[in-house]
């Protein structure tokens, strides 16, 4: 295992994948899907399988307004630090074509 997969490992173990799951059901899947890998409409973009610290910056800098866009601005203003570590996580570790860390 390379440092790198190790610390992600060790993420994944501190973030809390079934919290994840529970919050992408109530509020992301409607767009994204559950499994972060199927959008509703090409519009959303895929999140399965994308680099947790990725995920975690850009919810952080929507809440933050670093980054702008309406709908994501509403979504990230109901997540606290922990939830945005807990869906960043586990949509990481969903199955996905845009992965490759093999
Ligand atoms: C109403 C539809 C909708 C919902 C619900 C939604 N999103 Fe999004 N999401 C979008 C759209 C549209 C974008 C693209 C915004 C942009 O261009 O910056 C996006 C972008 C993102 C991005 C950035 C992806 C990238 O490649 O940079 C992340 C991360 C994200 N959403 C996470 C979430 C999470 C987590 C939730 C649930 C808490 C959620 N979204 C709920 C529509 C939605």
């Amino acid at each position: 295992m390379t440092l790198a997969a190790a610390a992600l490992a060790a993420n994944a173990l501190a973030a809390d994948l079934a919290a994840g799951k529970k919050k992408v059901e109530e509020i992301c899947a409607a767009c994204h899907g559950i499994d972060g890998a199927k959008p509703t409409t090409p519009e959303y973009p895929k999140l399965a399988g994308q680099y947790p610290d990725y995920l975690a910056k850009a919810l952080r800098d929507y809440k933050s307004g670093a980054r702008k866009n309406p709908i994501m601005a509403g979504m990230a203003a109901t997540l606290t630090d922990k939830d945005i570590e807990n869906v960043a996580m586990y949509f990481y570790v969903q199955p996905s074509e845009l992965a490759s860390r093999y």
